[in-house]
C-alpha cells in the first residue's frame, strides 16, 4: 500500500488534478488523476502543492534578539552592526540555541525547510558557530540548515582582544568545526583595496577546500562599491563557477548604467548567483538620502533577464537590523515583487521561484522538487497557483517533510454575517 497519497493537487508548472505518490521518504511518482488505497491520503482539493520554501540568506545567530540590549534608533546598517557588537559579549550558548530553535519552529510552520544562515565568526569563543552547529543537528530531521562563516566585522579589519588580526584563523576553525560555506563582507573592510584583498583571500580559501562562497557584497548605496566585480573575477580565476553567490549587491541600484551593462555580463560569465533581501534592502538602504529616496534593492529583473540565478532572502527577523518578520518567504516574495516592479504574469512566477527552486539551486540541495525520486518534502498552500499564493501570502495547510506531515494550519476563512451574501469568504477569486 502507498504510504502517502496527495490527490487533486495543482503544481507550480500549471498542471492540475495531479496525484503525488509517496513511499518512505521519497516521491515515487507524480501522475494525473491517480487514485489508490494509501496509509494516509490528503485531498488537496485543487490547491497548490509546492516544493518547500528555501531562504538563501539569513542570520540565525541574531534572530529574535530584537531590543537586546537596545533598539536600533537610526535604522541604519552601521548602527545595527554596532548594536550586534554590544550584544555579542552577552550571548550565551543556551540563549542562542533557544532563539534559533524557536525561529525554526516558525519556519517549519511556514513551510520553510531549508535555510542558509550566515554566522558571525568575529568572536574568539566562536560561540555562535558552536551553537548553530548544535542547532543544525537538532533540526536536521525537519529543516536543512547551512552555515556560512561570516566575518561581520571584516576578515581583515577585525582585531582580537590582543589587537591581532586573527579573523582568518577563526574562519578556518569554523570551517573545520563543520560550517560549509565561506562568507565575507568586503564593503566593510577599511578601504576598497582591502575589500578586494578580502575577496581574493576568501575565494582562495574556498577553492582550496572545495567549498561554496556567499559574501555580503556591496551592501551600500555607494555606486563606487564594486566588489562584485572582484568576486566575479576571482570566481572565474579560481574555477569556482556555479558555487559563488553575491548577497545584497545593493550598490548596483545606484551604479552607472553603462558600467552595469559590463558587470552583469561578467557575473553571467562567472556563473555567480545573486540574493536580494527585499524587506531589509528597502528599509536599510537610502537612509542618507533626502528625496527622492533610493529603494536600494539590486537590479533583480535585469539580472534574471541575463540568465543569472536570483533568489530573495529574508536576511533578518526581529534582530538589530529589522524589527519585523515571521519566517514567511511569501512575505519576502511579495515585497520583492513590489520593489522590483515585477508585476507581469511571468515576472510574478519568477518571484515565487526566487523563494523556492532558485535558492534550492544556490544552496545545492539534493532531491528538491515535486517530482519522481525527489524527497517527499512539500507544502500544501491555500492557493491555486504561485501568483495567488504570493497575493494572499497563502496559509500553509500542510507541510510535509520526508513523507510525514510536520505542520498544519487551519484555512484562512472568515465568517460573514451579512444580508444576502455568502456565509464565508476565503479571499480566493471564484473560478
Ligand atoms: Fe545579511
Amino acid at each position: 500500500m502507498i504510504d502517502l497519497l496527495v490527490k487533486h493537487a495543482a503544481l507550480v508548472d500549471g498542471r492540475d488534478d495531479m496525484s503525488i505518490i509517496v513511499n518512505g521518504d521519497r516521491i515515487t511518482d507524480v501522475l494525473p488523476g491517480f487514485d489508490a488505497p494509501a496509509a494516509k491520503t490528503i485531498d488537496a482539493n485543487g490547491m497548490l502543492v509546492s516544493p518547500p520554501f528555501v531562504d538563501a540568506h539569513f542570520h540565525m545567530d541574531a534572530t529574535l534578539s530584537y531590543g537586546l540590549p537596545r533598539v536600533n534608533q537610526s535604522g541604519t546598517l552601521l548602527e545595527g552592526i554596532a548594536l550586534w557588537g554590544e550584544l555579542k559579549p552577552q550571548l550565551t550558548f543556551d540563549a542562542l540555541v533557544e532563539r534559533a530553535l524557536a525561529y525554526c519552529d516558525w519556519a517549519v510552520a511556514k513551510g520553510l525547510l531549508a535555510v542558509r544562515t550566515h554566522v558571525d565568526i568575529c568572536d574568539e569563543r566562536l560561540l555562535a558557530v558552536e551553537a548553530l552547529l548544535h542547532v543544525q543537528k537538532r533540526v536536521k530531521p525537519y529543516l536543512d540548515l547551512q552555515l556560512v562563516t561570516f566575518p561581520q566585522d571584516g576578515i581583515l579589519r577585525w582585531k582580537d582582544s590582543k589587537g591581532n588580526a586573527t579573523a582568518i584563523n577563526l574562519l578556518r576553525k569554523a570551517l573545520e568545526l563543520g560550517a560549509e560555506v565561506v562568507g565575507g563582507i568586503p564593503h566593510f573592510e577599511r578601504t576598497m583595496s582591502e575589500g578586494a584583498k578580502s575577496v581574493k583571500l576568501l575565494c582562495e580559501e574556498a577553492a582550496k577546500r572545495g567549498l561554496r562562497v556567499d559574501m555580503h557584497c556591496d551592501e551600500t548605496d555607494d555606486p563606487m562599491s564594486r566588489h562584485i566585480e572582484t568576486l566575479a573575477y576571482e570566481t572565474q580565476r579560481l574555477g569556482l563557477q556555479g558555487r559563488v553567490n553575491g548577497s545584497h549587491l545593493t550598490s548596483m541600484h545606484s551604479m552607472d548604467n553603462y558600467y552595469v551593462s559590463k558587470l552583469i555580463a561578467l557575473m553571467r560569465e562567472a556563473g555567480v548567483s545573486a540574493v536580494a533581501n527585499p524587506l531589509i534592502n528597502i528599509t536599510i538602504q537610502g537612509r542618507h538620502d533626502t528625496y527622492p529616496k533610493r529603494r536600494g534593492m539590486t537590479r533583480v529583473p535585469e539580472l534574471m533577464a541575463a540568465g543569472i540565478d536570483v533568489a530573495f532572502g529574508h536576511d533578518c527577523v526581529m534582530d538589530p537590523w529589522y524589527s519585523l518578520g515571521s519566517g514567511d518567504m511569501l512575505e519576502v516574495a511579495h515585497m520583492g515583487l513590489h520593489v522590483a516592479q515585477m508585476t507581469g504574469q511571468d515576472a510574478m512566477r519568477q518571484c515565487f521561484d526566487a523563494v523556492t527552486k532558485t535558492p534550492a539551486k544556490i544552496l545545492g540541495l539534493e532531491g528538491y522538487g515535486v517530482e519522481k525520486d525527489c524527497y517527499a518534502d512539500f507544502v500544501l498552500l491555500q492557493a491555486r497557483d504561485p501568483i495567488e499564493a504570493i497575493r494572499t501570502r497563502a496559509t500553509r495547510l500542510a507541510v510535509v517533510r520526508r513523507g510525514k506531515v510536520i505542520a498544519e494550519t487551519a484555512p484562512n476563512t472568515a465568517t460573514l454575517m451579512l444580508p444576502n451574501r455568502p456565509g464565508t469568504t476565503d479571499f480566493l477569486l471564484k473560478r
